[in-house]
């Protein structure tokens, strides 16, 4: 494919609320919604032929405005620009645009400087097609880009690629943007090779192939660097109230705990050091089951209501007056989305039964006292570990309020809920570690057989971590 002919099917132009001005001689003034800089000492052809540019006039056409000697100045000019997201990139004709290309990362390429497709590609297994508003869009974490596709014939040319093709074979005999199509997704990481023995060179590489499609989006999209969408503590729903500091407590009937004596606790427990020492996943229990004094004590030590307070946040232009309910471990932002659940399948002073932990009042409310409805919740847990079903003693549900996360974090909500988990984990084992019980922490749970037995909508609050608690039998290295 030629310069040439590549260059009449590519379309840049400014980003959405982005302007290019000449300010001056050699002056090219970058001016957008929340920002503004410049580029200094421009040859004045250069900063003509980027201020011209606009929707629906070709590459060639700011190309042909420029001495040859500045053509190289040109690309590398707009590839900035595109790193720096003030650029976006039609490809097409004259006639209308296939697809655009929008960067996700400062490390994107301009595509005019890619090298031209060569034979046996297909798209990454990453690669991903779905509609964001009213656009259809191709995403993938291993892309620096993102591509906007317009129409039937660009969807069309994807699903030849889902087997490998010889790009230069179907750029020539394709319509003349497929060409620059291939190029750009070749460039901008949508597209692997085929290998000779039938696989492709994304999954023959140990790192990469062996991520799974899932993970490496959740990776890549819940950090920075590989997508231009926004992320923090933004406040995305001003609109509407913050959900609670912690979840209304359900009907049901109430064991009130024992409040323990803190002094006690800290007079009798073990130093840091030997508790971090001792803690081990245990899966063997002792003969007589865990009893309720020290599931009590156990749950006042993880999950109870340390201290309340109220504040005032400011969310955009107004301000919010927000309940925190802190508890013993960390919670980003202080807004501890986390409720527990305790699944008992046999406990000393307990019927068996699914409960929620009211952590202000430090109670069990029991709500579902048919064990036989547990038996899809303990039957993972003891797949998962191994313990056998009918020596399970308690096994504590940890569930998230995804809103309380979702109402101010864009783009982290959901991997800070995990991180929270990993600190909630180390905390149980830590304090069962203590008390000389035997802790087990779970890698999977089905949030729908929360969702079942507490009638509550697993999008809403669904479980995102389990543990097994028991009665140990082994005695801790001393
Ligand atoms: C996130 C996480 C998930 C885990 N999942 C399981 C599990 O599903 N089944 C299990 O038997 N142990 C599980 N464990 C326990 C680990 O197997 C255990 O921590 C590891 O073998 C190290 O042993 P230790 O905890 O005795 O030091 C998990 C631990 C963590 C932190």
């Amino acid at each position: 494919m030629s310069g040439v002919h590549l260059s009449n099917c590519l379309f840049p132009y400014s980003g959405a609320g982005v302007t290019f001005r000449v300010a001056g001689e050699g002056l090219l003034l970058v001016e957008g919604p929340d920002r503004v800089f410049g580029f200094r000492g421009l040859p004045r052809d250069v900063v003509g032929a980027i201020e011209a540019m606009a929707p629906g006039r070709s590459l060639a056409e700011a190309e042909a405005t420029v001495e040859t000697r500045h053509l190289a100045l040109l690309h590398r000019q707009l590839e900035d620009l595109l790193r720096r997201f003030a650029l976006v990139v039609g490809i097409g004709t004259e006639a209308g645009l296939v697809a655009l290309l929008e960067p996700a990362s400062p490390r994107v390429r301009f595509p005019r400087s890619l090298a031209p497709p060569t034979g046996g590609e297909l798209l990454s297994r990453f690669a991903s097609l779905r509609r964001d508003g009213s656009a259809l869009v191709l995403e993938s974490p291993l892309a620096h880009a993102r591509l906007v596709v317009h129409g039937v014939e660009a969807v069309a040319l994807l699903a030849r690629l889902t087997g490998p093709c010889d790009l230069g074979q179907i750029s020539s005999t394709g319509a003349p943007w497929t060409g620059p199509l291939c190029n750009v997704l070749r460039g901008s990481g949508f597209l692997t090779s085929a290998t000779r023995d039938g696989g492709t060179a994304e999954d023959d590489d140990l790192s990469l192939g062996s991520w799974e499609f899932h993970d490496l989006l959740f990776h890549t999209r819940s950090r920075l660097g590989r997508h231009a969408f926004p992320m923090g503590g933004l406040y995305p729903f001003p609109e509407v109230p913050p959900p609670p500091a912690s979840r209304a407590l359900p009907e049901g009937r109430r064991i009130v705990l024992d409040t323990p004596d803190r002094a006690l606790l800290a007079g009798r427990d073990p130093s840091l050091s030997a508790v971090v020492d001792a803690r081990r996943s245990i899966r063997e229990y002792g003969d007589e089951p865990l009893s309720l004094p020290d599931l009590g004590e156990f749950l006042f030590r993880v999950a109870r209501i340390t201290r309340r307070r109220t504040a005032e946040v400011q969310v955009h232009s107004t301000t919010v007056t927000m309940e925190f309910a802190h508890r013993p471990f960390p919670s980003g932002g202080a807004l501890y989305e986390t409720e527990f659940y305790v699944a008992v399948a046999r406990c000393q002073g307990l019927v068996p039964g699914l409960y929620f932990y009211a952590p202000a009042e430090h109670a069990l409310i029991l709500l579902e006292e048919d064990p036989a409805k547990l038996g899809p919740l303990l039957a993972d847990a003891s797949r998962c570990t191994g313990v056998p079903v009918e020596a399970l003693q308690v096994e504590i549900v940890v569930s998230a309020r995804f809103r309380r996360m979702s109402w101010k974090y864009r783009g982290m909500a959901y991997s800070a809920i995990l991180k929270h988990v990993g600190g909630i984990y180390e905390l149980m084992y830590l304090a069962a570690s203590a008390m000389g019980l035997a802790p087990c922490a779970l890698g999977i749970g089905n949030p729908d057989l929360l969702a079942d037995l507490t009638g509550t909508d697993p999008f809403e609050e669904g479980s995102v971590g389990e543990f097994l608690l028991g009665s140990s039998r082994v005695i801790p290295d001393p």
